[in-house]
């Protein structure tokens, strides 16, 4: 073969179809896609406009200013210590992780399966082998201790570098770890001192607001990545951002800062000057946060019921937008009438009642295990949260006015399963 096997990331191939339906007039029901519901707040929109000026390129790894300012914020959100130092900033956490991969010269590539659709091409670009850990609906999807030893051990690759991606609350399955399940797994990341990337992305949006970075638990080899694109709605925005470990090597650190120069230069600048005021962490920023966790709990919840009532094996979510939908109870229903693959049940859902949901192969499942992913943004959040007041008098009635698209879209799913 002359040229690299990769194909287009399937959440973006299913965006565009789904916009292409929509230009046709159909009515579609969007869980497939997570892009943030929500804009960035008024004053974040207005420092970009203003800052249109700003034409220069940065430095790669971000202007000063900016790096001082995700410090202190994550230091003070997240309860230990980072140093202006310690952070690079990027166009998105996407060319980050991708950075991070390419930056391990020989690495042995372990990912949660279900686990974000990009890491595993990322490992594969990077020519590094991957291998999945195994996690079951009755564990909730995590990795466990015992199995994360048990594929370390069996499958480290001598002479390679272990590395990881840990990521919650998760994408495909809005679940999270509790601050003792990840002191457990840091043990055995101890013992086989494994790199971890921890996809911290959702953080911010933990319904309950109680997110626990691995780095303060496992500082040595954490390495986090997070960004503007969840917490602050600004996906197209492009601006991530990376925590290294306070005493990551001089190499990694020029490693990193030489992908960046070769590949993106720097995160665009006007971006940068705006995330200057996006991450000034005051009674606005809290109160935007607070109103998008109320919101995302409450919605989040009520199709968490509709699908269990439904038939549909799902656990209730507990931060970012998603549910990780099991459909395994339908397998025979769905065999009768030809329905073989996660993707083949996609493709009719989306053709016959217009509801997109992206297929668990999508995130490293097995196709026959009737998993997909539901993101629960197809709602104008800003609205929503423009209307919070009434939030308070009656939940249901304002789950009904601002999210009532989506309650269609699950009373279709549901008829179509009975
Ligand atoms: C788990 C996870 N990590 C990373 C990303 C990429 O984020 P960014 O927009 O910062 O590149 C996404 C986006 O959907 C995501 O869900």
């Amino acid at each position: 073969m002359v040229f690299l096997n990769v194909v287009k990331s399937g959440t973006l191939a299913l965006n565009e179809q789904m916009k292409l339906l929509e230009a046709q007039g159909e009515t579609v029901y969007k869980f497939g896609f997570g892009e943030s519901p929500f804009l960035p707040p008024q004053r974040v929109q207005t420092a970009l406009q203003e800052a249109s000026h700003r034409k220069d390129y940065t430095p790669v790894i971000g202007l000063p200013q900016l790096r001082e300012k995700i410090a202190e914020f994550h230091s003070e959100v997240d309860g230990y210590p980072i140093d202006a130092g310690q952070i690079m900033v990027a166009p998105g956490t996407k060319p980050l992780l991708y950075n991070l991969m390419h930056a391990f010269e020989h690495a042995t590539v372990f990912l949660p399966a279900p686990s974000w659709v990009s890491y595993a091409p990322q490992a594969q670009i990077a020519r590094h082998p991957v291998f999945k850990i195994p996690t079951s609906y009755d564990d909730r999807w995590r990795v466990t201790p015992d199995v994360l030893d048990r594929v370390l051990s069996e499958h480290h690759v001598v002479g390679t570098a272990n590395l990881m991606v840990l990521n919650y609350p998760g994408n495909p399955d809005g679940l999270t770890y509790t601050r003792d399940e990840l002191v457990a797994l840091a043990e055995v990341f101890r013992k086989h001192e494994v790199w971890v990337v921890s996809d911290e992305i959702y953080g911010l949006l933990h319904h309950e607001g109680q997110h626990v970075s691995l780095a303060s638990i496992y500082s040595e080899r954490t390495m986090v990545t997070t960004g503007l694109s969840k917490w602050c709605g600004a996906g197209g925005w492009r601006l991530g951002a990376l925590i290294l470990p306070p005493d990551a090597p001089a190499e990694l650190h020029s490693a990193l800062i030489g992908l960046g120069s070769e590949v993106y230069s720097c995160a665009p600048a006007p971006i940068q000057v705006a995330a200057l005021t996006a991450y000034e962490l005051d009674a606005v920023v809290h109160e935007f946060l607070a109103g998008q966790r109320v919101i995302l709990k409450a919605i989040g919840q009520k199709i968490y019921r509709q699908l269990v009532s439904a038939g549909v094996k799902v656990h209730p979510p507990q931060g970012g937008f998603y549910l990780l939908l099991d459909f395994s109870p339908f397998a025979d229903k769905l065999n009768a009438i030809g329905i073989e693959t996660d993707t083949q049940l996609c493709e009719q859902l989306l053709e016959q009642i217009g509801v997109a949901l992206l297929p668990g192969t999508a995130f490293g499942m097995p196709a026959d295990m009737f998993t997909a992913r539901l993101a629960y943004v197809d709602f104008d959040g800003t609205d929503a949260l423009q209307h919070m007041t009434s939030f308070d008098t009656d939940a249901e009635a304002f789950l009904e006015n601002y999210t009532g698209k989506m309650l269609t879209g699950i009373q279709r799913l549901d008829e179509w399963l009975s």
